[in-house]
This record gives C-alpha cells, structure tokens and sequence, in this order.
C-alpha cells in the first residue's frame, strides 16, 4: 500500500509545498464557498420578506383606515346617488394605493390582489394557485400567513398571503344578498357576484408579491466577488512563497550541493558561502568546518 508520504517523496519540495497549499486553498475557498451562499441566500430571502411584510401590513392599514373613516362618511351617498362610489370600499382604496405606488419605478414589478373565491369584481378571481391559498386559510383558521417563491417567465416573485375574513357585520350590507346591497352598486357590478358571504368566513386572500429574482443575483455576484478576492489573494501568496523558497532555501541547497561535488573531486579551494543567518547560514558554517 502506498503511504501519502511515498507520495509526497516523490515531488520536489517546491512541487509539495505548492500542493499542500492548492488543497488548502481549494479546500477554505470551497468552505468559504458553501458558508458564504447560504448566509447570503438567507439575507436576501429576509429583505424579499420584510419588504413584503411591510406592504401587506400597510394595504391592511388603508383597508382599516376605509372601513372606520371613508365608508362612514360616504356611506349616506350610496343610497341617494346613481353613481356607485367606490371609494367606500376598502379594498378598492387597497388596490388604488398599491396602483400609485406602483408608478414610481422601483415598485413597478410589485403586486396586490385581493384574490377571492366569489369577488364582487372579476378582476379579483383567485387564479388556481391562490385559490389553493384561499382553501388553506379556510381550513385552517388558525393560519395566518403563507409565503414562498413562486417563478414565473419575467423572473422569481416572493409572496405573502394574509387571510380576509368578513370581520364586521357592516360587510354584510353589500356583501350578503344583492336586495341589501346598495342599487348604485347592483347598477356597476351585478346581483351575481361578490354576495352570500358570512360573518367571519374567509373569502379570500391579501396577496402581495416582490419581485426576487434581482435581490438573489446581487447575493450571487457579492458571493463570487468575495470568492474572487479571496482567490486572487491566495495567489498572490503562493507566488511570493515560491519566490521566497526559491531564493532562501533551493538555490542555498543546489549551490551547496555544487560546492559539495567540487570538494568530492578533490578541489579543496572551494568555499561554501551563505551570508544568511539562518538554518542554511548554519549548515553552510558547519559544512565548511567540516571540509
Ligand atoms: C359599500 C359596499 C361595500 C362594503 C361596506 C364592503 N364592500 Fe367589499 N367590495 C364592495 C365592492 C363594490 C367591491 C368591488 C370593488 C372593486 O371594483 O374593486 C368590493 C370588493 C371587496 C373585495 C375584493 C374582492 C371582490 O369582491 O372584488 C373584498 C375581499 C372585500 N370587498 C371584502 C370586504 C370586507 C371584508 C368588508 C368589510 C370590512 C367589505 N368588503 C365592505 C362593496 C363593499
């Protein structure tokens, strides 16, 4: 059986030396590698989250903010003009806002929806995938948040869906059955969608997604230029350490070993001389002596 240490006496010394540091190297950029990619991915999935948090806990705000101050003070008008006014709704004001933040260009890859089973407006049917959400916030009341990574064509998204419940009986008015609903909104949105819903019932899901293809790819090009740095300075070290064997210990040992066939051949002038005062200083000392 071959020992690695038979191996090793194979090579020159400036061969071994340059080995053990290419699997040291290899090895602390490969750790570093794996260390870095996880701790990086992480940090990015938490900025996606938090800035997903943030938002839906704000449409839930402007949703509150709708049904304790706008629909009151509107809500008389609902039964004298012809003209349904959505602003009393709350997840009209939801989807407004979102829409103006929408403009300003960073957030233009940013969605809400308030995806519902049975929506009173059309352009809130829960597509497959949310309805799957839907479902779970019905089975489970106790849920009160899913999330993840969906992908799409244009890039990755991250989600975060938050339950609606019907939570106060003033939903109801439109809500239940199209003759309590106010006529203005029969007038814009029809007697067959968006009624029949009950107090407490979870009818849909707050949806609102982040675009994370672009936060993971900064984490992906940070990860390599560390990685990179990192090499690059392990090179640099191992070029100067060969420099520093080649002049401080292979060329004293082979003009040691000239000197030493010389002094073999019979030529007793010939003098060993290391001016260093290190090990080789010492040995040339010695061998000098020694001739
Ligand atoms: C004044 C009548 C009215 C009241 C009160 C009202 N809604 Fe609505 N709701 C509507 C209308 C009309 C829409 C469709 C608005 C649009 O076009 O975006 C709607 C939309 C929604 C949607 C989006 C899905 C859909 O149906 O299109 C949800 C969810 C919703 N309402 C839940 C609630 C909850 C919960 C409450 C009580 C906190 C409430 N609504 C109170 C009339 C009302």
């Amino acid at each position: 059986m071959l020992k690695p240490i038979d191996i090793l006496n194979r090579f020159k010394l400036s061969e071994k030396l340059n080995l053990i540091l290419l699997i040291i190297i290899l090895i602390v950029i490969g750790i570093n590698g794996l260390v870095l990619s996880q701790v990086l991915q992480k940090n990015a999935e938490r900025e996606v989250a938090s800035n997903a948090a943030m938002l839906i806990e704000t449409m839930g705000a402007v949703r509150d903010y709708t049904s304790n101050q706008v629909n009151p003070e509107l809500a008389p008008r609902l039964e004298t003009e012809e003209q349904f006014l959505p602003q009393t709704v709350p997840g009209y004001s939801a989807r407004e806002v979102f829409e103006n933040l929408r403009k300003r260009e960073q957030y233009s890859e940013f969605f809400y929806k308030e995806a519902t089973l049975n929506p009173t407006n059309l352009r809130d049917k829960a597509d497959k995938f949310e309805s799957t959400i839907v479902e779970q916030f019905r089975q489970k009341p106790n849920l009160k948040e899913l999330s993840g990574f969906r992908s799409f064509a244009g890039g990755d998204i991250f989600y975060v869906a938050r339950p609606i419940p019907v939570s106060q009986q003033s939903c109801l008015r439109c809500h239940s059955t199209p003759e309590a609903a106010p006529k203005s909104q029969l007038t814009t949105y029809g007697r067959d969608n968006g009624f029949n819903w009950k107090l407490n019932e979870i009818v849909g899901a707050k949806i609102v997604s982040v675009p994370s293809s672009k936060v993971l790819a900064d984490a992906r090009r940070l990860q390599l230029l560390v990685i990179g740095i990192l090499a690059v300075g392990f090179l640099i070290a191992l070029v100067i350490l060969n420099l520093f064997l080649r002049f401080s210990i292979i060329k004293p040992i082979m003009d040691m070993a000239q000197w030493s066939k010389q002094v073999s051949t019979g030529n007793m002038h010939a003098e060993f001389e290391h001016p260093a005062k290190d090990e080789i200083g010492i040995l040339s000392n010695s061998v000098n002596r020694l001739k």
